[in-house]
């Protein structure tokens, strides 16, 4: 087998949940993202040479960090005899619901992956990825990671055994995300929801995801807005974010079709027909943020189809 020596990768971020789709629904952005730097060493295990941008708050034990738990499954199961040694670079914060530890992860078996000349399918490469999320968030959930590692707009329609189904989004679905400067842990948002759920959400909420596949392979925005409705976790995880309706109504009076909390928050997007709705929605909530005085960043994109990617070594 020819493996390369060194690549540089860049992992998107990706909102999950989708209102509708709590732990099942899930789709990439452009930006933030992480960008990762690997090289393959003789010694066996991952290393971590560097992690920049984290202000220290990333663990840096092999066992614990995100991204090498997942290299070091991806190792394993090749029974590589050789190592790597990896430069982290976080563009977006922990505890953010942008699939921070996702990001991470995906970005390091995207990397290893392309140096052991694409060895492994994405769909192999998932399990390792959600080993990943149960060492950073202790849920190995798959919405993060699927979004992130395959792009675009996924389904998690059944964990055991995990399949991932792939939704075709319409051309001008646009998403505006803001992320307060406020930290949400995965966990903690996790432990309030309730254990059980009314049998009349339930259905709801099935409803709403079912309305949001059809929106999506229609192309009927009235619907995707429709169906962005959420009875399991933002009732909860709302008292978590602080302006959160605020926002909620600002976006829908910018135009938005609906929104939510992105993952388990405190970040929030709302989805939009077209880019200029989309930028004066990440405006409407921003001016909520700031007149609240908490800091804020707003990422406009369009759902990113493509996942991963390598970059130049240098720019
Ligand atoms: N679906 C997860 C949650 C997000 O809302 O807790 C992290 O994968």
């Amino acid at each position: 087998m020819k493996i390369g020596n060194k690549i540089r990768v860049f992992a998107p971020a990706t909102v999950a949940n989708v209102a509708c789709g709590f732990d099942v629904l899930g789709f990439a952005i452009d930006k933030p993202g992480d960008e990762l730097i690997m090289e393959i060493t003789k010694q066996k295990g991952v290393e971590i040479a560097d992690i920049e941008g984290d202000e220290g708050m990333l663990p840096r034990d092999p066992k614990k960090n995100s991204a090498t738990v997942a290299i070091q499954d991806y190792l394993d199961f090749i029974k590589a005899d050789f190592g790597c040694r990896i430069w982290l670079k976080k563009m977006m914060p922990s505890g953010s619901g942008l699939g921070s530890s996702a990001a991470s992860a995906v970005a390091g078996v995207y990397a290893i992956n392309m140096l052991c000349n694409e060895k492994l399918t994405k769909e192999e490469m998932l399990p390792f990825l959600l080993d990943a999320e149960k060492a950073a968030c202790d849920a190995a959930i798959a919405d993060n990671v699927a979004a992130g590692l395959f792009g675009g707009f996924i389904l998690v329609r059944s964990y055991e055994p995990l399949d991932i189904l792939q939704i075709p989004v319409p051309e001008e679905l646009w998403c505006a995300v803001i992320h307060p400067d406020v930290v949400v842990l995965t966990k903690d948002a996790r432990e309030i929801l309730p254990k059980e759920i009314p049998l009349a959400h339930s259905l709801r909420q099935s409803a709403n995801v079912g309305g949001m596949m059809v929106g999506l392979l229609r192309g009927d925005y009235d619907l995707i807005g429709r169906s962005l409705v959420d009875y399991i976790a933002e009732p909860y995880r709302s008292k978590l974010i602080p302006g959160f309706y605020e926002m909620k109504q600002a976006a829908k009076d910018a135009g938005a079709l609906g929104g939510s909390i992105s993952g388990s928050g405190p970040s929030v997007f709302a989805l939009c027909h077209g880019k200029e709705i989309a930028h004066n929605v990440g405006d409407a909530m921003k001016k909520i943020m700031d007149e609240m005085k908490i800091g804020s960043e707003v990422y406009v994109s369009k759902v990113n189809s493509h996942g991963p990617k390598v970059l130049p070594m240098a720019d």
